[in-house]
């Protein structure tokens, strides 16, 4: 048993539009092993997002087969989709996706209810989660009564929350001051260091390399590495 986690082969993403085909996704092969931290980085329109949807679960390949955690998820209808995505991966977006009425403890129940836990075992594991990201002294405060870095952790929480095999990343800086992206950051590396598997996508080579490797999207193309003087 390898302890590769996610393995795409030849994944092509096309999108119909009227009578044309646009081709976003072009033959990606991609390996990722548990532990790792690897940043995709590519400019705008360079195909991020779609595959960020597929490594997701969010949506699925025009072609090519995408393993993740042992089991075929190339092609899984909606259900099977959503129950996959609730179990492997912890979701971290750009602009935090908090559900504003409600704090920060529910917050990052959510995934829990979702994932049939108990309320006691639920509460304890979301305070947990509060604990580890540094806001035990937070639990209930609404998102408008945090800053922006406050939010992203209790996203982040959120992501940890279901124990995920991935946790997948998607500009998670992209709405905070430098030095509030950096302490991310700096939570990102200690999250790995104890075990965690990160994908980060990001347009951004300074945050890149934050990561441990960086792969490089470029017109639906993924190339492993980047030029020293990039
Ligand atoms: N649902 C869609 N339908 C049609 N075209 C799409 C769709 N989503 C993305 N695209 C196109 O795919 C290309 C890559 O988009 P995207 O994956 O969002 O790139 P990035 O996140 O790197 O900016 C763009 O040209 C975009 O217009
Ligand atoms: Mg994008």
């Amino acid at each position: 048993m390898s302890n590769v986690i996610l393995s795409m082969r030849g994944i092509t993403k096309q999108y119909q539009m009227g009578e044309e085909t646009q081709t976003v996704l072009r033959g990606i092969d991609l390996d990722v092993k548990q532990g790792e931290f690897v940043a995709v980085l590519g400019p705008s329109g360079s195909g991020k997002s779609t595959l960020m949807n597929i490594i997701g679960c969010l949506d699925t390949p025009t072609s090519g087969s995408y393993i993740l955690h042992g089991r075929d998820v190339s092609s899984l209808d909606e259900d099977d989709l959503a129950n996959v995505r609730n179990k492997e991966i912890g979701f971290i977006f750009q602009s935090f996706q908090l559900l504003q009425r409600q704090d920060a403890l529910q917050n990052v129940e959510l995934p829990l209810i979702y994932s049939g836990m108990h309320t006691h075992d639920r509460t304890a594991r979301a305070k947990q989660m509060l604990e580890r990201v540094g806001l035990s002294d937070k639990l209930h405060h609404f998102p408008n009564q945090l800053s922006g870095g406050q939010q992203q952790r209790v996203a982040i929480a959120r992501a940890l929350a279901n124990n995920p095999t991935i946790l997948l990343a998607d500009e998670p800086t992209g709405a905070l001051d430098q030095k509030t992206g950096k302490q991310v950051m700096s939570l990102f590396h200690d999250l790995n260091e104890e075990g965690n598997t990160i994908i980060m996508i990001t347009h951004d080579i300074g945050i890149a390399r934050h990561a441990k490797r960086i792969v490089r999207i470029l017109d639906g193309n993924l190339t492993e590495g980047v030029a020293e003087d990039a």
